[in-house]
């Protein structure tokens, strides 16, 4: 069982956000309103607080009374129990599972986990157990092409490389008042070098981290992502339960990358694949680094055949 992000009908996802115990019914109400307005999928922040106190659960129930026709995600976080996954499902009634992988926010958290060995086999598990397609997804750091590809290995068939240059956990947790991490800011590799560096075969590959106007969701569509998750730019009208602002947000990322799409003649987002980039800067030298072919990339036009007899 696999999902088809090509078949959701909208090139981007509101990603998972955990809002505080106080704030996530509010949060959470005010995103599935508007998704469900938008017919933009969903994704939950984690329910793993809501699988530890029960009186939590209202707060994410909320999720599919306000949206009760739309693709919603449960989010829940590696090395927890393998049946953590299927209950966070069941009581959402979710499409899907987003597991996340966090190590590098568990590593500079106080309270954080300190040991990731049984990560692997623990996605595996959890998978195993789950009566919908998994998806695992980081956090903002990013997926390298060897955990790309052992997540193949084991048969994960989506995966969200949520890279740096947005929400920073390191930052975060640093400017919380512990500042042992701080050196971490810079840490990690951005949703493009994960999305250039994927191995072959790969799973199914989203992108997020970092995506602040239509343009960075379109670049991440031309790199190879089937669509694109956004979180923090929705925090301040999920907080506020804006949800009027939030329909409108939602609205405008879609009209213009609609027409982002048209400028660039491309029918559907998996036409940008064929779009030229030149990859400039540090995403040439990571390319350079890593022994990716930059240059082929400013090329692709060149391998579409033309359908017009006048230019022969
Ligand atoms: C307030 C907040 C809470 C988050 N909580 C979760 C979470 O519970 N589970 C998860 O997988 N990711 C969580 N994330 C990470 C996002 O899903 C996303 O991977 C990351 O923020 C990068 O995207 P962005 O730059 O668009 O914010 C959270 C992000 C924010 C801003």
């Amino acid at each position: 069982m696999t999902v088809d992000a090509w078949s959701w009908g909208s090139p981007i996802y509101i990603n998972g956000m955990t809002g505080g115990s106080e704030t996530a019914m509010r949060v959470n109400r005010t995103l599935a309103a508007a998704a469900a307005a938008t017919g933009v999928p969903m994704a939950s922040g984690s329910v793993g607080v809501a699988l530890d106190d029960p009186g939590m659960a209202a707060s994410f129930t909320v999720i599919r009374e306000a949206n009760p026709d739309g693709f919603v995600m449960a989010n829940i976080g590696a090395g927890r129990p393998a049946d953590a996954g299927r209950r966070a499902v069941e009581l959402l009634g979710a499409d899907a599972l987003q597991l996340h992988l966090n190590a590098v926010q568990e590593t500079v958290m106080p309270e954080g986990s300190r040991g990731f060995g049984d990560w692997l086999r623990g996605v595996e598990a959890t998978a195993a157990e789950c009566p919908v397609p998994v998806i695992v997804k980081e956090v903002g750091f990013g997926l390298s092409r060897r955990t790309l590809r052992r997540l193949h290995e084991i048969g994960v068939r989506v995966a969200d490389v949520s890279g740096t240059g947005g929400t920073n956990f390191a930052r975060i947790e640093s400017a919380r008042g512990d500042d042992a991490f701080a050196y971490l800011g810079d840490f990690g590799q951005s949703a493009a070098s994960c999305l250039l560096d994927a191995p072959e075969p790969s799973p199914q590959l989203l992108a997020s981290g970092g995506v602040r106007t239509p343009i960075d969701a379109v670049k991440a569509l031309a790199l190879g992502a089937r669509a694109v998750g956004i979180a923090g730019p929705f925090l301040t009208s999920a907080l506020e339960g804006d949800e009027d602002r939030m329909i409108a947000e939602l609205r405008s990322w879609l009209d213009q990358i609609a027409m982002l799409l048209a400028l660039l003649g491309a029918a559907r987002p998996a036409d940008l694949q064929r779009t030229d980039l030149l990859l400039r800067g540090r995403l040439r030298e990571f390319a350079e680094l890593r022994g990716v072919d930059a240059a082929a990339f400013s090329h692709r036009t060149d391998r579409i055949p033309s359908t017009d007899p006048e230019e022969h």
